[in-house]
């Protein structure tokens, strides 16, 4: 099965990269600039394609890499070709976005698919690597679904399939795992800049903390994982808390608050009782 990718950038590449491990065969790149292509066939060592009828016909599986608000674009200029055949499969890596984005295409009778990795590629030799450990998200038609099934029992990766419809929810869901915690980590940090603690300090400080929080998540769950003074009902510190950010970084209050009314939901009759939840409801207001 060869796989061609249009869109050469971060995921376009680590994927290419993954697969070329793997055993699987690489058309090879078309992207928007050469130097990209370049970079991406130089990593994986396979073609530059300069057309797209070119990578068509080399290609079984086309990957559309591209950023998202691009994918329609590229669907555009496929159908133009009148090169696909129902031997493609179209494959796009989006997670909030769904194979209707392939409709255009239905007549030519090409597999479909949307195929998503649960995984951050800040850059493509780091999330080669990670792609090992990578679940993949997909929905598809029959044959866009049976062709990627194949080449993720050749890498070995986990998968679940997904409704269509559930495909921007599902997509909102990783990005507070991904992004926001990545946002609460800073927001974190930024106050205890304020209390003069160096910046290189806080991060080999607060590090260890962050990932064992994460480790007690993976082991016990959510609620059993938390600690602190919510889960033990300490409202006076929590008033403390309060009064403080709002002295000192009054920009961080309607996060704080945001943040311990939702973690009082998460544990109310599960680590906390009905009256110190009251409590501690008031408090956060
Ligand atoms: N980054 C992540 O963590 C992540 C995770 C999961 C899924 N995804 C999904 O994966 C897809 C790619 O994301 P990414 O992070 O790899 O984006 P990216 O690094 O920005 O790469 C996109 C690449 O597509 C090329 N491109 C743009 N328009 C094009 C066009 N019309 N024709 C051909 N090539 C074009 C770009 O151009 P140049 O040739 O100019 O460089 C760039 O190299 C997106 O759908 C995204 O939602 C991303």
């Amino acid at each position: 099965m060869k796989i061609g990718f249009i869109g050469a950038g971060k995921v376009g590449t680590a994927m290419g990269i993954f697969f070329k491990q793997n055993s699987l065969t690489l058309s090879g790149y078309l992207s928007r600039s050469e130097t990209s292509s370049h970079c991406a066939a130089k990593a994986t060592d396979s073609p530059v394609f300069f057309d797209i009828p070119s990578l068509i016909n080399a290609s079984e599986v086309i990957f559309i890499t591209t950023g998202d608000d691009q994918i329609s674009t590229v669907i555009n200029q496929l159908v133009q070709t009148s090169c696909l055949t129902r031997d493609h499969t179209l494959v796009h890596t989006s997670g909030a976005l769904s194979t209707d984005l392939f409709d255009p295409l239905l007549s030519s009778g090409c597999g479909l698919c949307s195929l998503h990795p649960i995984m951050s590629f800040a850059d493509s030799l780091t999330a080669s690597h990670n792609l090992k450990q990578t679940v993949f998200t997909l929905e598809g038609n029959e044959k866009g679904l049976a062709d990627i099934q194949k080449i993720l029992m050749i890498t070995g990766n986990p998968y679940s399939v997904i409704n269509k419809s559930d495909k921007v929810l599902y997509h909102a869901a990783a990005c507070i795992l991904s992004n926001y915690l990545v946002t609460l980590i800073d927001s974190g940090f930024e106050l205890l800049k304020t209390t003069g603690i160096a910046e290189d300090e806080i991060m080999k400080a607060f590090m260890p903390l962050i990932t064992a929080t994460l480790g007690n998540v993976e082991k016990s769950g959510t609620v059993n994982a938390l600690t602190g003074p919510l889960v033990r009902g300490d409202e006076n510190t929590i008033g403390k808390h309060i009064e403080a950010i709002k002295t000192q970084t009054p920009k961080f209050l309607n996060l704080y608050q945001t943040m311990g009314l939702a973690t009082i939901d998460m544990i109310k009759d599960k680590r906390i009782d009905g009256k110190t939840y009251d409590h501690l409801k008031n408090r956060l207001k």
